[in-house]
């Protein structure tokens, strides 16, 4: 028996993916789990039915090291089978704690994301009952409490699913198979995605659509707190209280194509790419409802912009965006520290929730709040499908297309975009950017890329890095430093160029390098002060800016453009080069740093 300690593993931020249909269930699900690697990339593992049982194997590392092991499968003929890509909190990660878990007769497997938080309970009483645990996560206890009710009542796994179900205290998404179900794979969702890619004679039930695109593009989004026995083609689902629920399929509009990496060494470079197309959609296409959202926000006594990291600083643009192009005062709120803004919530304020993913626990919880005072809620959301956009009155939709490197490019760029668009909505007028001008200027930035790989070069072995701007743009300096960090592992910090003063000059000693945001807008002349007291105390000063100055050791030109939100999007473009090409020569791993993942689906 493996007794339970401290250190148990939680597994959360995970990818998940079952395929039932007509003899590829391994194909499907490895290829799926490659699709999956950027939302947990700890460990992998894969459960197949087989006429002989239940087969697992499972491997820490990435789906390469799995797919090694997946070999003395090729020849297993199953129809039906679960993976999982794994991303854990406490303790280590190894090979008995990766997904599948198995009851202890090996008749189910799961594979879960989330957390059941109530898991120290259910297993001390399964453990009373002779229950064998062999690993330390809370998720084995799904396993086990199916396995009692599948034995108990063979016949009616919808009765058992759901009692087990009951029992599961937390977040969760959870996929299982059985011996006792054959072709069915069971499953349930309680504030974590699950949704059903839906295909002639199969299913392929995923924690996202990206991950069975090769297959289907018709999907089924399960309800939230509900669950499901699918089958190859078809889907029973109802709520946990017991409710049928009537099921709707949407066409994913998105390419198979968007997801690969078309030659690019790293999706998170592909992405830095592509903006020189998405911010023109995002400037130009539907993005959905923006008038119902604008009378929203034209109603509201008080309105709020809650995200988190990347979208959090959208947010910070957003502050100025809607301030100055419809005079609205918003407060941006981080949606882990929502708890203290949560007091002033109430019906007549709007809740404007921004979100790449639309999954983000935090993000998620703030809005559950909001609504449930009466707010309104105006979702920001990339990821069509995503719970934010569910959750949402009106959801906005930036398109800029599946993101998959782990660090968010194209999906600020879109935000901003879209916040200037809907705060145009607000007060009536035209949108101040120009598609073709936006278009042209990011191809020029695109064009500074050798130069900017150059200046990683020096910069690659600094021990910290500042980045300053003053107004809309100390949000750049901050998302800067966040790519800075999570890509290059190089300790940044973002900061208003003012502050420089009050404090962190005091760090600035010969060689320091400061990246200095400084396009000539009002805020100009008090930067170039700035940036010239740090020359004097012998910083390295990297200047971006339409506007060259004597005072910078290196410079990145971004083009003068009509608008000034134009430049705060023209100027994130070269930090985002710099910090990819800082890890390229530091060696990381670029579009999976470690210790993170895309979707942070727990708190
Ligand atoms: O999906 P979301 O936009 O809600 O994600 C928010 C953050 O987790 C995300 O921006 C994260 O900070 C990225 N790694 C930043 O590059």
């Amino acid at each position: 028996m493996v007794p339970v300690d401290c250190s148990y593993q939680v597994t959360v931020m995970c990818g998940i993916i079952g395929f039932t249909g007509d003899g590829k269930a391994l194909e499907v699900l490895l290829k799926g789990l490659r699709r999956l690697e950027y939302r947990g990339y700890d460990s992998s593992g894969l459960a197949l039915l087989t006429a002989d049982g239940i087969r697992v194997v499972k491997r820490v590392g990435s789906v390469e090291n799995l797919e090694r092991e997946a070999s003395s499968l090729r020849d297993v003929k199953s129809s039906v089978g679960i993976a999982h890509t794994r991303w854990a909190t406490h303790g280590g990660v190894s090979d008995r704690n990766a997904h599948p878990h198995t009851s202890c007769d090996g008749r189910v497997a799961i594979v879960h994301n989330g957390i059941i938080e109530n898991f120290e309970e259910l297993r001390a009483e399964l453990e009373e009952r002779g229950h064998v645990f062999s690993s330390e996560t809370d998720s084995e206890v799904i396993a086990h409490l199916l396995e009692e009710e599948l034995r108990r009542r063979p016949d009616d796994p919808r009765g058992a699913l759901t009692s087990v179900v009951r029992r599961l205290k937390g977040s969760f998404a959870f996929i299982a198979i059985s011996t006792w179900t054959s072709d069915a794979i069971l499953g349930a969702r309680y504030n974590s995605p699950l949704v059903v890619g839906m295909g002639k004679g199969f299913s392929i039930p995923a924690s996202d659509v990206l991950s069975f695109l090769e297959w289907t593009d018709d999907a089924i989004f399960l309800e939230n707190e509900s669950c499901a026995i699918v089958r190859p083609g078809s889907v029973e689902s109802w709520l946990i209280t017991g409710e049928d629920l009537d099921l709707k399929v949407a066409k994913v509009a998105i390419e198979v194509s968007e997801v690969e990496k078309r030659g690019y060494v790293h999706h998170t470079l592909k992405e830095i790419h592509d903006q020189r197309v998405t911010v023109q959609r995002t400037l130009t296409q539907d993005l959905g409802p923006l008038e119902e959202a604008a009378k929203l926000l034209r109603g509201a006594s008080r309105v709020f912009l809650v995200a988190a990291g990347t979208s959090y600083h959208a947010a910070l643009v957003g502050r100025h965006v809607l301030a100055e192009l419809a005079d609205v005062d918003a407060q941006p709120v981080l949606a882990s520290e929502y708890a203290l803004a949560s007091r002033w919530v109430n019906g007549d304020s709007v809740v404007v929730a921004i979100s790449q993913s639309g999954e983000t626990a935090d993000v998620l919880e703030a809005v559950r709040d909001a609504k449930s005072k009466g707010a309104k809620v105006i979702g920001v959301v990339n990821m069509p499908g995503s719970s934010l956009e569910r959750l949402s009155d009106v959801h906005i939709n930036i398109r800029a297309g599946p993101e998959i490197g782990v660090a968010a490019t194209k999906s600020f760029t879109s935000q901003v975009i879209a916040l200037v668009r809907l705060a145009c909505a607000v007060s009536g007028r035209e949108v101040t950017l120009d598609a073709e001008e936006l278009g042209r200027c990011v191809e020029e930035v695109l064009e500074q890329e050798p130069q900017i790989a150059e200046i990683a070069k020096d910069l690659k072995d600094s021990k910290d890095i500042y980045l300053v701007g003053r107004g809309v743009h100390f949000p750049i300096a901050l998302e800067g430093a966040l790519k800075v960090k999570e890509l290059a592992y190089v300790h940044a910090e973002g900061l208003p160029a003012g502050e420089l003063k009050h404090g962190t000059l005091a760090l600035i000693e010969k060689g320091t390098p400061v990246i200095v945001l400084n396009p000539s807008d009002e805020t100009y002349v008090d930067t170039l002060s700035n940036c010239q007291e740090l020359k004097a105390r012998g910083a390295t000063v990297i200047g971006i800016s339409d506007r060259h100055h004597p005072s910078y050791d290196f410079f990145v030109r971004v083009p003068r453009t009509s608008s000034k939100f134009a430049s705060v999007l023209l100027e994130v473009i070269p930090l985002q080069l710099l910090a990819y090409y800082m890890a390229l020569e530091r060696g990381a791993e670029i579009d999976r740093p470690r210790n993170l993942a895309k979707s942070v689906t727990v708190k």
